[in-house]
This record gives structure tokens, C-alpha cells and sequence, in this order.
């Protein structure tokens, strides 16, 4: 069976990764790699292909950046013409990037299944782009690969049939473990104690009032330690436009794959809005805090080491001091976090297939 395997923005490329790498292994698929070109900058798409070793894409619809429309609308254009000349037996999405969406929708119109990685995830806020994203492709899909038993209970009381459901752990996580000694054995230019930001979603970085308050935080949490901050360009380009201050925070471009994990595992503290950065930091045990008022991770807050604080100042900086007062749970693995999903997920579409 031939199955296109879809990127577009850079977590997607953490997660398709180990995937591309088990299909290889399978000689009754044929896996296709289609790259939307969401991302494209090099730090922000090429970077990760070196890192984590995915073969250049086979194809690249190269549709860069534009509002929400125009770029859903020409990532379907192009992946249409992909769709018809190339007929998958399988479309596998992964995450809730725009990419994913689009390309769901194209596969089901064409009557291609759909297989989404990550299905279920909910932040029941329909104001973050990517909630939109999750509803429409996991109402699509075929074929729904979720990371954790509340995924399984969100799917479950939209209706989607319980046999569509699989839960098999979380790719991301696959590839973590694999890289994590590499990354770690980097000879990496560090402070002994530093705090990791980044930041990138819409509610915190396009509205002044919300991000300048943040940035207040940080600026004084470097009074303290020295704050990294890998800056995103959605961010570099808000930060300029608003004419912030980033006053006593070192910004750097976004870090490849490699040297970001290196960084991540041995910080004192990550701030952040990423969805990605909430999982790693669950499994290295380094202390987290979220800038949103609100996840569709819930088992990084119950079994890893997230706590949300929002982008509210005063929580930020509470939040921090218990931090660098050694205060902090633990954190451990969620069920199936341990470097085997994407197997389980290969193993399922093998049997799928082979019906
Ligand atoms: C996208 C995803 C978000 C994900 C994030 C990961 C959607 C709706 N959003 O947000 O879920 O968490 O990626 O990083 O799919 N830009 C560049 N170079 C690039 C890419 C983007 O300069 O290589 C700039 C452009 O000005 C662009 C802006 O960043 O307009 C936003 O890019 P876009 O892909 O629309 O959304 P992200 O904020 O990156
Ligand atoms: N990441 C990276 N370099 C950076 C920032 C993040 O390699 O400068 C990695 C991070 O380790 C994680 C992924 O990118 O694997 C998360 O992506 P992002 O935060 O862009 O998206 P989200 O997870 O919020 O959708």
C-alpha cells in the first residue's frame, strides 16, 4: 500500500520521523514523503531532516506563509494534484498545524482514509487555531493514533466509533529517546543555571498588552539567571513591530533539533507555550511552566512536570521562585510514553491493510 506521509511546520518533523523511519522497515508499504512547505526557513524545516535523519521529502508543494485561509487553501490545491497522481491507499496526518488540516480534508474528498497521529488532544478553546485544526481533521479521520487515555475519552464523547480509536503512545517521545544521548553528548556553550523560553502562540505574541507583561517577567527572572530565548519568527516579527524591549533576555535564532534538546535537558526552568515543549519536559523531568490558561496535554500537569501559570506576570514570577527554591513535583511517564509508538502505529496499519 502506498501512504503519504505529511509535514509542514516544524513539530511536525519530531513526529513523522520515527514513522518514516518504521515504514522503511515494512515491505508492504510504500511511504511517500509530502512536505506542505508551511516551514520553510532553514533553522525552521531543513534543520530538522539533518537532525533527525529523514529523507528529503519526495515531495514539496512549497506553499510558504499567509492568513489562515490562503494558506489551508493552497496547501489543498497542491496536495489535491498530489493525491490524484499519486492514489495512497493512506493519508497519515500528524499534530494540528494547519498542514494537517487541509490535507485531511483533501484525502476525504478523494475518499483517501486518513490515519491522524495525535488524535483526540483537546483544549476545548476555540479562539487557538489549532483546536479548529484537531475538530475537523479527527472528525475526518479513519484511523485515530491517541497519546493518552483522556484523548481516547475526548474522541469517544464526539461520537467517533471506539474500533477507529488506537491508543499507542506518543511519537514525539519516540523520538526524543532516540536522539536524547546524542543531543546531550553536544558540546554546547551553556550557563550552569538558566531558564529556556520560547513562545509562539498567537493569544501571547500578537497582542502587546499580553506579550509585553511576559517579556516584563522574563526580564526580571534574568536578574536571576540568564533566560535563552530561542526566538520564533512569528515572535522576532511582533517584538520588533510593537517595538518591545527584550532588555536583559539573550535571543537567539530557533536551535535545530539536537542542540535545542541539549539545552532543554539540562535547564533549570522551561517557560513556554508550546505544546511539544510541555511533553519533553514531562519525561526529562525539568520544571515547566506554561504560558496559556489552558492545555490539551492534561496528563504533563497529573503525571509530568507542567503547571500552568498563564502569561500573567505576577503567577509567572511566583511560579519561578518555587522553582529556584527546589520546590517542584517530580514528574514520570505517562502510559506509553517510552520510544515504541510509532511500531504500534505501523503495526496497525500493516494489519489494516493486509484486510
Ligand atoms: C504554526 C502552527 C502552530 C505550531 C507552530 C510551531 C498553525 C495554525 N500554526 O504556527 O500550531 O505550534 O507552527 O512552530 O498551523 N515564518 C517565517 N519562517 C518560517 C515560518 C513562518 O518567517 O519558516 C513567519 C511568517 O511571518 C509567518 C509566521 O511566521 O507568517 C507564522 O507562521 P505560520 O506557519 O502561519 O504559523 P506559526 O505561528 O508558525
Ligand atoms: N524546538 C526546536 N528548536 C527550537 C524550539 C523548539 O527544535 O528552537 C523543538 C522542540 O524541542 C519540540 C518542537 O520543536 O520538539 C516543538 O515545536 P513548537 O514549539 O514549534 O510547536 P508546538 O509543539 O507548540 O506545536
Amino acid at each position: 500500500m502506498k501512504v503519504l506521509n505529511v509535514v509542514g511546520a516544524r513539530p511536525n518533523f519530531m513526529k513523522i520521523a520515527p514513522i518514516v523511519e518504521e515504514m522503511k522497515k515494512a515491505p508492504d508499504l510504500e511511504g511517500i514523503l509530502v512536505h506542505t512547505g508551511q516551514h520553510y526557513d532553514e533553522g525552521m524545516s531543513d534543520v530538522f531532516f539533518r537532525d533527525l535523519g529523514i529523507p528529503v521529502p519526495d515531495v514539496h508543494l512549497g506553499v510558504g506563509s499567509g492568513t489562515h485561509a490562503e494558506q489551508t487553501a493552497r496547501i489543498m490545491v497542491e496536495f489535491e494534484k498530489v493525491c490524484v497522481q499519486q492514489k495512497p491507499g493512506l493519508v497519515v496526518v500528524v499534530g494540528d498545524v494547519n498542514s494537517t488540516m487541509a490535507c485531511s480534508i483533501v484525502a476525504a474528498k478523494l475518499r483517501i482514509p486518513v490515519a491522524h497521529v495525535e488524535a483526540g488532544l483537546r483544549s476545548f478553546d476555540r479562539t487557538m487555531p489549532e483546536e479548529i485544526n484537531r475538530l475537523v481533521t479527527d472528525a475526518l479521520a479513519d484511523l485515530l493514533f491517541t497519546t493518552s487515555a483522556d484523548a481516547d475519552e475526548n474522541l469517544k464523547h464526539e461520537g467517533v466509533d471506539a474500533k477507529k480509536i488506537h491508543f499507542v503512545g506518543n511519537v514525539m517521545i519516540d523520538t526524543l529517546l532516540k536522539h536524547r544521548a546524542k543531543a546531550e553528548a553536544l558540546r554546547v556553550d551553556k550557563p550552569k543555571q538558566y531558564a529556556l523560553v520560547t513562545l509562539h502562540r498567537p493569544s501571547n505574541v500578537d497582542d502587546p498588552n499580553v506579550l509585553r507583561p511576559i517579556l516584563e517577567a522574563l526580564e526580571e527572572i534574568s536578574r536571576s539567571i540568564p533566560v535563552i530565548f530561542p526566538i520564533h519568527p512569528r515572535t522576532a516579527k511582533r517584538v520588533s513591530e510593537f517595538g518591545l524591549s527584550l532588555n536583559g533576555i539573550r535571543t537567539i535564532d530557533p536551535l535545530g533539533y539536537l542542540e535545542f534538546l541539549n539545552l532543554e535537558s539540562t535547564a533549570t526552568v522551561v517557560l513556554s507555550d508550546s505544546g511539544g515543549l510541555q511533553e519533553e519536559t514531562t519525561i526529562l523531568g525539568v520544571p515547566c511552566l506554561t504560558l496559556r490558561h489552558n492545555t490539551e496535554r492534561p496528563v504533563t500537569i497529573t503525571h509530568g512536570t507542567n503547571l500552568m501559570v498563564g502569561p500573567d506576570k505576577t503567577r509567572i514570577l511566583d511560579a519561578f521562585r518555587r522553582v529556584m527554591s527546589g520546590e517542584w513535583k517530580p514528574g514520570g511517564p505517562p502510559e506509553l510514553w517510552d520510544g515504541h509508538a510509532a511500531e504500534r502505529i505501523v503495526r496497525v496499519i500493516r494489519d489494516i491493510s493486509g484486510r
